[in-house]
């Protein structure tokens, strides 16, 4: 079968062939693979800026974001049958026995850093035409998010901040008095750092909580981002015309920030205009440039004067992807040509290097099987 691999000592991306995996182990289930979607850390992997082959393998095959058929499953699988969809999560245990997170089934905290991640560090991946792995690392999607299904987990990393988020404020009375069980951020404004795939699907789960959602990015604001970002009930400010500082004037209280930028300047610039007990959330990596200034009196002078919070997260727990299972029905009920400008190409996985190289559209996706031509990126 195909597969996209990274081979870093020969600093090369290329698809190869390799035999198709068999079950091996009673609890597992065999994916015939749908569709992949290509983010930021796949590109930095096809730099050899990031990535780990499993031990003593030579290459890493590629892809976290995935979605998948099922056509065999084990004698011991209860949850899935054949021709059931399912997605899988990202990060395998560590195993260490010190490691409560791990030993919890909770390895997106894990302690030991000895984690694996398939198709990023040591575990191959998804981008490739059969997948086997353990039942416990699959969740069911319903047949009628076909389309949507592979953008379940880039808007985990959301869901799981979200679920931190109310976790957190959960020191203070921070509830909205009038809110219902399906808006609960109804009286807060949340502000989303970038239009990335990670940026506008957390705005979209922000907004579908009922956030006050802004989403501050380059583009200016009569772009297409920006329509897409108002077409779901956020508002686009760009930065272009609105520098951070007057951040607080167009959207009033910053009560919460999702960064999905990796710009760690900005954010901390940003970090310094957050409202009283505000929660900012990192979610982007950065390259390491060295260093740069900021006001670190003054951050910190707020953020104990304000009672605010700062918190990274990342990757994603079992409740997490749950979450973004049901907020992408949510999502297709509401906004559905929101969602369907999200996916901006479709290549098939002899192309694949041409997403995997350019950063052109939003969220594009590789797919398997016929070839049936390729959109081009958006
Ligand atoms: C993935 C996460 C992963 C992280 C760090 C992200 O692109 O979505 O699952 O934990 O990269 O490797």
């Amino acid at each position: 079968m195909k597969a996209v691999a990274v081979f870093p000592r020969e600093r090369d991306v290329r698809v190869i062939d390799t035999p198709e995996p068999r079950l091996t182990a009673p609890d597992q289930v065999k994916l015939r693979i749908l569709e992949v979607g290509v983010c930021g850390t796949d590109r930095e992997i096809c730099g050899f800026h990031y990535g780990f082959p499993p031990e003593g393998s030579d290459h890493l095959v590629i892809g976290h974001e995935c979605l998948g058929e099922v056509v065999q499953v084990g004698a011991k699988v209860k949850s899935f049958k054949k021709g059931d969809l399912a997605v899988l999560t990202v990060r395998r245990p560590c195993g260490k026995p010190d490691c409560p997170s791990c030993k919890e089934g909770r390895q997106d905290f894990c302690y030991t850093g000895a984690f694996k991640e398939r198709g990023i560090k040591q575990q191959h991946g998804y981008m490739t035409e059969y997948v086997v792995d353990s039942e416990k690392f699959l969740l069911p999607v319903p047949k009628s998010l076909r389309d949507y299904a592979v953008l379940v987990e880039p808007l985990t990393i959301a869901e799981k901040a979200l679920i931190e988020v109310w976790q957190v404020q959960q020191r203070l009375p921070w509830s909205c008095p009038h809110a219902g069980k399906s808006k609960p951020g109804i009286c807060h404004h949340a502000v989303v750092l970038g239009a990335g795939p990670i940026g506008l699907l957390g705005a979209m789960a922000f907004a579908n909580a009922g956030f006050s959602t802004f989403v501050y990015s380059r583009e200016d604001e009569k772009s297409e981002k920006a329509n897409l970002v108002r077409s779901f009930g956020a508002t686009y400010i760009s930065a272009q015309v609105t520098p951070v500082d007057k951040l607080v004037d167009r959207i009033g209280t910053i009560d919460v920030v999702y960064e999905a930028t990796g710009a760690s300047k900005l954010s901390f610039e940003v970090l310094k205009h957050v409202g009283p007990n505000a929660a900012f959330v990192f979610t982007g990596v950065p390259g390491l440039k060295g260093p740069a200034e900021v006001d670190t009196d003054q951050i910190m002078r707020n953020m104990v004067l304000k009672n605010q919070v700062l918190l990274g997260t990342v990757n994603a727990g079992r409740d997490a992807f749950e979450a973004a299972i049901k907020d992408l029905r949510e999502f297709k009920r509401k906004w559905p040509s929101a969602l369907n400008s999200l996916i901006t190409g479709r290549y098939h996985i002899t192309e694949a290097k041409t997403p995997l190289l350019s950063t052109d559209g939003i969220k594009n996706v590789i797919y398997f099987g016929e070839r049936n031509g390729s959109v081009p990126l958006g």
